[in-house]
């Protein structure tokens, strides 16, 4: 138990990414935290592209997070909380709730697929997929400690 009070003392200092992923336990909770963080790093892609007025970025990148939503799931096993992750008790009250958005990102995610590779309105579809992790977040992560 000893360690879990250190973890929680040094929380709050070292929350942030790369620090985080070290003293997360090994399994689900850890692999979540990089699925997330992968998803993360295609969103940036992805923000970058359209700020620069490029496309070609943008499909490959949303594949990937069309990917990366389909093994979400299995990575939210009921319970399964932690004094670094930042998921909250109410995605196993709201679960359905969670799947539905998780889903959603999926869906939004092919559709900014299809959107860039079809000339169609990229911008329109990525921020469609965008407002999924704003939603998810809002409701069901905790929020970045300051
Ligand atoms: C259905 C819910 C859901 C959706 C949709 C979702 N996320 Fe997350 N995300 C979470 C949860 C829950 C966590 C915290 C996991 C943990 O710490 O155990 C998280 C964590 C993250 C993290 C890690 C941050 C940190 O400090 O640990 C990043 C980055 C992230 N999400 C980016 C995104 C992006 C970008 C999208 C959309 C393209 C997205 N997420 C969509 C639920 C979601």
């Amino acid at each position: 138990m000893r360690w879990m009070v250190v973890a929680c003392l040094f929380g709050a200092a070292a929350w942030a990414h790369e620090t985080t992923k070290e003293a997360l336990p090994e399994g689900p909770i850890r692999e979540r935290h990089e699925l997330m963080e992968r998803v993360g790093k295609q969103a940036k892609i992805i923000g970058d592209a359209l700020k620069a007025g490029k496309v070609e970025p943008v499909a490959p990148a949303a594949a990937k997070i069309a990917d990366e939503a389909a093994k979400a799931l299995p990575l939210f096993p009921e319970g399964s909380t932690h004094p670094r992750s930042r998921a909250k008790p109410e995605i196993w009250q709201q679960w359905p709730e969670f799947e539905k958005l998780m889903g959603r990102l999926q869906a939004d995610a092919k559709a900014t697929v299809e959107a860039a590779q079809s000339g169609g309105d990229v911008r329109t579809a990525a921020n469609r997929m965008f407002g999924n992790c704003k939603s998810c977040h809002d409701r069901f992560r905790v929020p970045e400690k300051k």
